[in-house]
């Protein structure tokens, strides 16, 4: 066991992890094609609105809660009341289960690193995607390889494992994300994209959009797995939860914006539809690069990109569930990072077969990859949000104060936090289920 609780070295070292966190294939791979899906300009608008003044809650509470408390996810709940310990494993349940989708997709884009570095670049990308991903050995040797490459962060601890990592990566990935961006700009078809994402057509706003904007805003956010208590407790006494808060936001949207501006420009100079979906990236992407000179540059330099973003992330991931092991069974973060890998290769087998051997094995008519995506992040998402708001603005006593202030910003965060966001996340679960 660690003697002492770990603490970032430095402020910017916690933004840099929290950032490291939030941003991952939620912003490169998922906003972009759910943007393209609904509409555009009206989806981000939407999308905005939610995550400045509704999301930003929820995400106040968690890092006020890892800053107050000081301990894992489980033992946060525990402290506040013997009864809450419950919630407490249902964020760990969950934030276990989202790698186990998630670092499929890892594997893929290590798939991918492979094919742009060694050249061999597939002629069609539909076929060479379908048949790549239902084999049975190289997506879960891959899956499996990126698991290991993630788990060696963890293990290594908060200073030396994780905070270096991000220091690291997430420079170089804001770099090759702003050289992507510029390249996009330049080509043919880059005013229609940025029309696209940037003029709303108010003819295509609907009620469901809020539902996919609010949990895309969660998702991207890392809200509701205690991902963000975990992070906030190695947070220093005098770091501020409003304005790390807003800074965190701020980041998070730049990227997608950013991810938004690289990708919706080359989706139009080359005449695909932007409401591709999920394949945007594996397959309509990687097709273009192919038709660009230097094409194994641009398609190495994407898939790095992702690379970056989805490991970051899948650290916090694999950290949450570290640390709560570590607490609760005062087991060694060695051993803690030991059996979390081990959990989570187990149940990422089967799903990085969902696409072949086992595309018939089903769960409430879905594989078993989509199944953990749909489960984690449109159920257990929401309803762990609004637990977490339900206990920290009615169970402790004066929170919003000791988080908000008692400013008339405060009041209306307290507003806010009792009546507005629960209300509203009620109003997602049960449209969602
Ligand atoms: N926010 C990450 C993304 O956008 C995903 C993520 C990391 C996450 N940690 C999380 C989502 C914890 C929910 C909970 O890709």
């Amino acid at each position: 066991m660690e003697d002492k609780r770990p603490e970032w070295s430095s402020h910017i070292s916690f933004i840099i992890a929290t950032v490291g966190s939030a941003v991952g294939l939620g912003n490169i791979w998922r906003f972009p094609y759910i943007m393209g899906k609904n509409g555009g300009a009206i989806f981000l608008l939407t999308y905005l609105l939610l995550i400045a003044f509704i999301c930003v809650i929820p995400l106040c509470c968690e890092l006020a809660l890892g800053k107050l408390y000081k301990k894992d996810a489980i033992n946060t709940f525990k402290s506040i009341n013997p009864k809450f310990k419950f919630f407490g494993w249902l964020c760990i349940i969950t934030v276990t289960l989202i790698p186990c989708f998630y670092f499929v997709v890892g594997g893929w884009i290590l798939n991918y690193i492979w094919i742009f570095l060694s050249s061999k670049i597939p002629d069609n990308f539909t076929q060479y995607f379908s048949s790549f991903s239902s084999q049975i050995f190289i997506p879960v040797l891959l899956t499996l390889l990126f698991l290991l490459m993630t788990a060696m962060f963890p293990y290594r601890g908060v200073n030396k494992g994780i905070e270096k990592a991000n220091n690291i990566m997430m420079p170089l990935f804001a770099l090759i994300l702003v050289i992507l961006a510029i390249f996009a700009i330049t080509q043919p078809g880059a005013k229609e994209g940025l029309f696209f994402m940037f003029k709303p057509d108010f003819s295509q706003f609907n009620k469901s959009m809020i539902l996919t904007a609010l949990g895309q805003a969660l998702f991207t956010l890392s809200i509701g797995m205690g991902t963000i208590i975990t992070y906030g407790s190695y947070m220093k006494e005098d770091t501020k939860i409003v304005k790390s808060a807003y800074t965190l936001i701020c980041c998070d949207t730049i990227i997608a914006l950013l991810a938004g501006i690289m990708i919706f420009p080359i989706v139009f100079s080359f005449g695909v539809e932007p409401s591709a979906g999920a394949s945007l990236a594996f397959i309509s992407l990687p097709e273009m690069f192919a038709k660009l000179p230097f094409s194994w540059f641009f398609g190495l330099i994407f898939f790095i990109l992702l690379f970056f973003a989805s490991i970051t992330s899948g650290i916090s991931m694999l950290e949450t569930t570290v640390a709560a092991f570590m607490d609760n069974f005062k087991i060694s973060r060695k051993k803690a990072s030991v059996i979390t890998t081990a959990i989570i290769a187990v149940i990422s087998i089967p799903s990085a077969l969902s696409f072949g051997v086992l595309s018939n094995f089903k769960i409430l008519g879905k594989t078993l990859f989509d199944f953990l995506d749909y489960f984690t992040s449109n159920i257990m998402l929401p309803f762990n949000t609004l637990i977490i708001c339900l206990i920290a603005g009615w169970c402790i006593p004066d929170f919003w104060k000791k988080v908000f202030g008692e400013s008339f910003f405060g009041r209306v965060c307290n507003i806010l936090l009792k009546f507005i966001v629960p209300i509203i996340l009620i109003f997602v679960l049960v449209t969602g289920i």
